[in-house]
């Protein structure tokens, strides 16, 4: 009863909390420029463009120069990119290009598969000789010296990298902004947020400038910006992925992140990913086929963790689009989807913030480079009279590090332990779970101050170290990228991103946030 009033109160609470974020920010939408026709081949995946490159239907050159086009036409209006190398990545292309002329082995095009293909980098991956700041006032003139390992691995499978982009203070944010870069607009709606940590990543990627863009997932960083900007995402099974080079990582501590990438094609998520596990690529099984008419599903409508907001009706009947598509589909009736939840999905937040005291990064002493430690009770003055060298969203972070009381250990760890083996069961390597992304769509800048658990839904899963694929599914009638959580057992990727495809092809997936000329 006392839960149910609480819910309703959350409610209405916000729907005031958009209401006054609106008149702010509804005047601040504008319109993300035409892609000219010159530049269409911008709308085909990585996978096809490398095979365009390959067999000399498509110059390596004229692929970034169109990038480089485009980035220029978009960036003004959302503000993603930190820092450029656009002359070296010419030379690179003209390289690449010539080599190709004069005739290359298919051996080599295996060890390269995106051979003369652009990336781009959340800049909390160290890419040599561009800026490496992650958002740090005093780290502002900081250029990377080495590659972090996704980069060289990326650049080892011949891609090329073009630019990096901004994120939020060591990642530690749902929205994309800092003090050295400013604010990362949505190209859906600029009045509105890109999400975090890789906003720049998915708000240059969903503007149709890029087709390889690499992220990094700890809280919902990879999948959260692919949900506000309507792209497709997979962040991949725990402990595959080396982050050596991101956020100033060794790579060698256990940790529940997990690099991964946002795309316009579900197509290119598997063999990118491939790229960047390496050597541990196979345990992650991304080859496996797999026939979505065939596979047990189940589905969580809402979490009852109090302190997320409740789920809008735009995203209920997103998840119930789902879940009556795959019912129709069933093979039989004991394959349609079935209602699943546990009770730990009502601790989503509480049992992520456990889970990060685990991690080594000290956040305070991060945001001085490790030359001290930010403390809250000298912040907070400190910023409201103007004078902090960090956002309020760092702050409230630092609050919570070091005002409110700790999350118990033991009761952290057997919810944890429990959550995990029950889905794993229910899961086995044929079991999907569709689940929320979030309670809503885009927020207005700065309203998630007031709202800052609501990334728990995709946190719970960083927690358990399961898959998990972010699927595109159609706008809003006010045209706000909807869609929803695909995630399985541990090693079991391939079912994600099978699903998400199967989603985002039937009921709307991607949509471009700007005119297409046909
Ligand atoms: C920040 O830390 C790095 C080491 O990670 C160091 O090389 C650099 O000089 C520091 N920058 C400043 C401005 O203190």
């Amino acid at each position: 009863m006392l839960k149910r009033a609480f819910f309703i109160f959350r409610i209405y609470l916000d729907m005031f909390i958009d209401f006054v974020f609106g008149l702010i920010f509804e005047g601040e939408r504008k319109k993300l420029p035409e892609l000219d026709k010159r530049h269409s081949i911008l709308l085909e995946s990585a996978v096809s463009l490398a095979e365009k490159i390959r067999t000399k239907q498509l110059k390596s050159e004229e692929l970034v120069r169109t990038c480089i086009e485009r980035i220029q036409a978009v960036n003004p209006l959302i503000n993603a990119v930190t820092d450029e190398r656009f002359e070296a990545a010419l030379k690179d292309a003209k390289e690449v290009d010539s080599m190709i002329e004069k005739g290359l082995p298919d051996e080599y095009f295996k060890d390269k598969p995106f051979l003369g293909v652009p990336f781009t980098a959340k800049e909390s991956h160290a890419v040599s000789g561009l800026t490496h700041t992650l958002g740090i006032l005093s780290r502002r003139h900081m250029r990377a010296a080495d590659d972090a390992e996704c980069v060289r691995l990326m650049r080892a499978a011949g891609g090329i990298p073009i630019v990096v982009t901004n994120v939020p203070e060591i990642n530690k944010w749902m929205e994309t902004r800092n003090m050295v870069f400013g604010q990362t607009r949505n190209p859906h709606h600029t009045g509105r947020s890109t999400g975090g940590s890789s906003g720049g990543e998915a708000a240059l990627h969903a503007s149709i400038a890029v087709p390889i863009s690499i992220c990094s997932d700890i809280g919902g960083s990879t999948r959260m910006p692919a949900f506000y900007c309507g792209l497709y995402a997979l962040n991949p099974t725990a402990g595959h992925t080396s982050i050596k080079g991101s956020t100033l990582r060794s790579g060698l501590e256990p940790t529940m992140a997990s690099i991964g990438f946002v795309s316009r094609h579900c197509s290119d998520l598997a063999p990118l990913t491939k790229i960047v596990a390496g050597d541990k690529a196979a345990g992650l099984n991304l080859d496996r086929a797999v026939d979505v008419k065939k596979l047990r599903y189940f589905y969580v409508e809402t979490a009852r963790d109090l302190r997320v907001s409740p789920i809008c009706k735009d995203l209920r009947d997103t998840m119930t689009k789902a879940v009556t598509l795959l019912t129709e589909q069933a093979p039989s009736s004991d394959l349609a989807p079935k209602p699943f939840y546990h009770n730990g999905f009502n601790y989503m937040f509480a049992l992520w913030r456990y889970w990060m005291t685990r991690e080594t990064e000290v956040f305070g002493k991060m945001l001085t480079n490790n030359s001290g430690e930010a403390k809250f009770i000298v912040e907070l003055p400190k910023k409201l009279l103007g004078m902090s060298d960090f956002t309020l969203a760092a702050i409230l972070k630092l609050a919570d590090d070091q005002i409110l009381p700790p999350v118990n250990k033991e009761w952290a760890e057997q919810t944890t332990k429990e959550l995990r083996e029950e889905l794993i069961n229910l899961l086995g390597d044929d079991g999907v779970l569709l689940f929320p992304s979030a309670p809503a769509p885009a927020p207005y800048h700065y309203s998630p101050l007031l709202r800052p658990f609501n990334f728990a839904y995709w946190g719970i899963f960083n927690v358990l170290k399961f898959p998990a694929a972010q699927v595109p599914i159609g706008l809003t009638s006010d045209g706000l990228p909807l869609g929803i959580q695909v995630v399985a057992a541990p090693h079991c990727d391939a079912l994600c991103l099978a699903v998400a495809e199967h989603l985002g092809k039937s009921l709307g997936g991607v949509q471009a946030p700007c005119n297409i000329p046909q």
